[in-house]
């Protein structure tokens, strides 16, 4: 995909979707108080944004342009509604802003947490010649709807753009996109996104990131976990015919070759699980992906086992630090 450099002017148009962020309220102000001068200024549809100038990165960014309405009020519960607002003079992208509601108070709503939270992060390279191409990146960050910010600092955006400067190629990367227009599965099976070589990795121990700890001790607890808490949707049938095809030998189970070792602290069957949820999640999304990529552009999958297992209660979903 290849846009202009003013690609970041046009983001509204281009009607990018996301979650968006807690705002980083005390990075925003250290970053500000690096910066002397004003920030970089950008025209969209209806209006200008001023954001900030990172030179110590090489960066500008601009924070949280809204590209949706607020989702409360009359808007509550429908899907969202375009941004519809003009205005004469300059606002300012300097500031991470509300991230929507979600059930992780601490890490996400530390600099605000409210129903206005739709809007895009976009981080370009400075020093750009006018009018030259450049690649632009699309990061939908991850936590499946239901946590996470794009100000966090894993998924702020700052990495992304920096690596590529630091080896002499420059990317313009925005956070988030409504470039999705139906379910993923649907534009998957029918072929409708970009015939691009792809890459597709996950590692062996995913379900250890899902897995609730210290609930699986007996096969009933697991039953009722699949059937009525995991939210897949699966009758119950489908649930014990999976459990058949995954019994409980920990031998079989995740975290991947640690032999009859229980993790017990995590509950007597908590490997089963984990394997089941690892691949539900995961690994068959992934080989469903796949297929489908492969029939259009080449296709490479990979596992990414770059980090052991940690034995320990702390090792799991809520520590998850993507
Ligand atoms: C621009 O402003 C007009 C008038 O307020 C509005 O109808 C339109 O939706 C706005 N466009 C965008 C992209 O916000
Ligand atoms: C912008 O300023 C012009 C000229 O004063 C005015 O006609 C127009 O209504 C203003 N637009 C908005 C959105 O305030
Ligand atoms: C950039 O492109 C626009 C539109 O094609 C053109 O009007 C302008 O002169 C170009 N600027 C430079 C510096 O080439
Ligand atoms: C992203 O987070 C890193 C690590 O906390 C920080 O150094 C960087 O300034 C942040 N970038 C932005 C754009 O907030
Ligand atoms: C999503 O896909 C389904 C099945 O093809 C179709 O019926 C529906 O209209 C699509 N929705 C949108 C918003 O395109
Ligand atoms: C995992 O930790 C438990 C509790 O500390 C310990 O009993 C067990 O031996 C450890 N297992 C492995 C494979 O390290
Ligand atoms: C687990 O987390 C608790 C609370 O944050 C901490 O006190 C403890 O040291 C952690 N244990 C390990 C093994 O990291």
């Amino acid at each position: 995909m290849l846009l202009s450099q003013t690609a970041a002017t046009h983001a509204h148009s281009m009607m990018m979707a996301s979650r968006t962020s807690g705002s980083f309220r005390a990075a925003a102000i250290w970053l500000l108080a690096t910066v002397a001068n004003a920030g970089p200024a950008v025209k969209v549809l209806n209006g200008s944004y001023e954001g900030i100038h990172l030179p110590q990165l090489g960066q500008d960014i601009f924070l949280e342009i809204p590209y949706a309405q607020d989702t409360g009020g009359e808007n509550r519960f429908r899907v969202p509604q375009a941004f519809n607002e003009a205005w004469n003079g300059t606002r300012f992208a300097q500031a991470y802003s509300n991230a929507c509601h979600d059930f992780q108070p601490d890490a996400d709503a530390a600099y605000g947490m409210g129903e206005d939270c739709l809007s895009i992060s976009i981080v370009r390279p400075i020093g750009i010649p006018e009018n030259k191409t450049l690649p632009v990146a699309v990061w939908i960050h991850g936590d499946s709807y239901q946590v996470g910010t794009s100000g966090r600092p894993n998924y702020n955006l700052t990495w992304l753009v920096q690596r590529p400067v630091a080896i002499g190629k420059h990317i313009v990367a925005t956070i988030d996109g409504d470039i999705i227009p139906n379910y993923t599965t649907e534009l998957l099976h029918s072929g409708r996104f970009a015939h691009i070589p792809h890459m597709y990795g996950s590692n062996s121990d995913e379900g250890t990131d899902n897995a609730p700890t210290k609930i699986f001790s007996t096969d009933e607890n697991i039953y009722d976990y699949l059937l009525g808490s995991a939210g897949y949707d699966f009758p119950s049938n489908v649930v014990r015919k999976i459990m058949a095809l995954y019994p409980d030998d920990p031998a079989q189970g995740i975290p991947l070759n640690t032999g009859d070792e229980r993790f017990a602290a995590q509950s007597h069957q908590y490997k089963r699980p984990a394997a089941i949820i690892g691949d539900v999640l995961y690994r068959a999304t992934r080989l469903d992906d796949a297929r489908h990529y492969a029939k259009h552009s080449p296709t490479y999958i990979y596992r990414f086992n770059t980090r052991p297992f940690v034995n320990g209660t702390n090792a799991t979903f809520t520590n998850h630090v993507g």
